[in-house]
């Protein structure tokens, strides 16, 4: 699939952009600056060069126009850029294009602590974005750690729910989300339930800082 990652220079993105462009999707990393882009897209294709995938193309171009390429569209960019960044690129979306929220409304957005959250209007991130698009958006990637998608070395070793209010969107992202070596996708059922899963992520921080550690992450049992 062709796969664009928003703010995709960043931790997040870039780390997700890695992860699936090693399970073989086409990658376009995004970014305000398509020169930024172009740089994190060779970043990324000589990191995966350097673990044994030489046959990897990553591109790098401005946010929209890496919109405009994809069937599936990350939004890995902070809470609070994250309305600015939705209009921008609305527009030049596929109107079957799929948006991924990864985004937490951690308090950091308003000066606060990245131990809690801000609830937005709309009652969660992923809502936000979809009160602003007319593609099925779907809610993924919340409680995965920048550091262990980056490093390739190893398996991320967590669950990843997913939420959505469209069924097809929402299996086609549990689908990407199971490519990546550890991951097992979990049907967090409609969109709404992104407010109890972005909440998770501010736990998760407080977990890493309190033991010492850059990627706790969360396993369900007996499902
Ligand atoms: N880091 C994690 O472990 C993690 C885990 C789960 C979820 N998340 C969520 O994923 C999102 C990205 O996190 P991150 O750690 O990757 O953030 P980040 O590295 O701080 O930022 C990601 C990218 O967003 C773009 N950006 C920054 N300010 C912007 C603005 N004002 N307007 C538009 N774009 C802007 C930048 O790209 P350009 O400057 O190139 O445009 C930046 O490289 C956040 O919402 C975060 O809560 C992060």
């Amino acid at each position: 699939m062709r796969l664009a990652f928003i703010g995709g220079t960043g931790h997040q993105g870039f780390g997700l952009a890695l992860r699936l462009a090693a399970a073989g999707h086409h990658v376009i990393i995004g970014s305000r600056e398509e020169e930024r882009a172009v740089k994190a897209a060779e970043e990324a294709e000589e990191i995966l060069a350097e673990h044994g995938y030489e046959d990897v193309t990553v591109e790098g171009r401005e946010n929209s126009d890496a919109a405009a390429e994809a069937e599936v569209v990350f939004l890995t960019v902070p809470f609070f850029a994250v309305i600015d960044t939705v209009k921008a690129i609305r527009d030049s979306l596929d109107e079957d294009a799929i948006v991924v929220d990864v985004t937490v409304p951690l308090e950091t957005a308003v000066g606060g602590k990245p131990t809690r959250l801000i609830r937005p209007w709309a009652g969660s991130a992923a809502e936000t974005v979809q009160s602003l698009v007319n593609n099925p958006v779907v809610s993924a990637f919340e409680n995965v750690s920048a550091e262990s998608l980056r490093d390739l070395e190893k398996e991320v070793k967590c669950d990843v729910v997913v939420c959505s209010d469209h069924e097809d969107a929402k299996r086609t992202v549990m689908e990407l989300a199971e490519e990546i070596p550890g991951v097992r996708a979990i049907d967090g059922g409609p969109l709404e339930n992104a407010r109890i899963v972005e909440s998770i992520t501010a736990l998760l921080i407080s977990l890493n800082m309190r033991y010492g550690k850059e990627d706790v992450g969360i396993r369900f049992t007996n499902l």
